[in-house]
């Protein structure tokens, strides 16, 4: 089928991974797979542009790769690697800096906005440049297809930018990349507040339903999460964004679509609802913990290793040629 075309994607192993990343990345993944080349990181050097605590990031590193493998991610076709093991993705993020990216290309990056917030000159240089490593991630592999969350589209744009400006001065070196967000679940939002994305760095963990949630706090946040006014269960993100983004929920994580659910709760409350979903994420989340339960830290090693040499091949063959085209070789 489609097997010569490489997906590229990767998760920070930062804060607490919860049912957006699943829904809106993993997923997806998972998917594509079956008619795919595809390599998933752990970007451990993304990770570093804020705080992180030393021992923890080591445990979340661990701890994503479980996930990635627990959702179903098959390092026997795919390759799963740590970012920081492989040394060419910096070294290319340095070269884009010199070369394609631009200043004002990355004074537009909303999430660089909202992060950096009033801090913008005192942040640290690397949360400014994020964007190129990530490009520098994606452009090594020679990715057709970036799937991602919404939130992540602007920085794929950029990558295609980065590429295109590269290759105007040294030839068609790189590919250009796509990225691919879901029609539904590209964005699940915060349950105590739908004007707001569903995040790992949220401090009210009401919020956010973690992969690692136990199904019974999962079901205790459902119970609280915010509706909208009025009664009826439609999926209308203008005027009921939070009973949409319930909606979107179930979907995903159950076996029923949004219009199949839209038409069987019609006539029934928010309260009831709200319970069979609570089943569903609770049944979801035993599942899944269960098969992360049975993956010990050995096996992630030996799989981080493996996808390390084969991903290092690819990498540093792409990094020779840019070495050679832009005179350091
Ligand atoms: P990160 O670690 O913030 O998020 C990982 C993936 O999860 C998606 N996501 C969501 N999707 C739907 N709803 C949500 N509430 C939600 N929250 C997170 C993100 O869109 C993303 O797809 N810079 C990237 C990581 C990265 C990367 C890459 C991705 C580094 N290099 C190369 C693709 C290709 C990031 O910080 O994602």
């Amino acid at each position: 089928m489609n097997k010569q075309k490489i997906i590229f994607s990767g998760i920070q192993p930062s804060g607490q991974m919860h049912i957006g990343h699943y829904i809106g990345a993993i997923s997806q993944w998972v998917e594509m797979q079956k008619d795919y080349d595809c390599v998933f990181s752990i970007v451990d050097y993304h990770a570093i542009t804020v705080k992180q605590n030393p021992e923890e990031l080591r445990r979340r590193i661990i701890e994503v790769t479980k996930i990635y493998l627990a959702a179903g991610i098959d390092s026997q076709k795919s390759i799963i690697f740590q970012q920081s093991a492989i040394p060419a993705h910096t070294e290319l993020a340095w070269i884009f800096n010199c070369y394609g990216a631009r200043m004002a290309d990355l004074n537009r990056m909303t999430q660089f906005k909202d992060k950096a917030g009033e801090n913008r000159e005192s942040v640290g240089v690397g949360l400014f440049d994020y964007p190129v490593l990530m490009a520098a991630d994606i452009l090594l592999y020679d990715t057709d297809i970036v799937p991602v969350g919404e939130d992540q589209k602007q920085h794929v744009e950029l990558a295609r930018d980065i590429a295109r400006r590269f290759n105007s001065e040294f030839g068609e070196i790189f590919k250009i990349p796509q990225s691919v967000v879901r029609q539904e679940g590209a964005r699940i939002m915060s349950l105590l507040d739908p004007a707001k994305k569903m995040s790992k760095s949220d401090v009210n963990q009401n919020n956010c339903i973690a992969l690692l949630d136990s199904p019974e706090a999962a079901k205790k946040k459902i119970m609280r999460a915010v509706t909208d006014s009025g009664i009826e269960i439609t999926y209308d993100l203008v005027n009921k964004p939070a009973i949409a983004n319930l909606l979107t929920i179930y979907a995903q994580l159950g076996t029923r679509q949004v219009k199949r659910l839209e038409k069987d709760y019609a006539g029934h409350g928010y309260g009831e609802f709200k319970k069979d979903l609570a089943e569903v994420v609770a049944k979801f989340l035993e599942d899944f913990q269960k098969k992360y339960n049975r993956i010990s830290d050995d096996d992630v090693v030996k799989i981080l290793e493996d996808g390390r040499k084969k991903a290092e091949a690819i990498a540093q063959k792409k990094l020779e040629e840019v070495r050679k085209l832009i005179g350091v070789r």
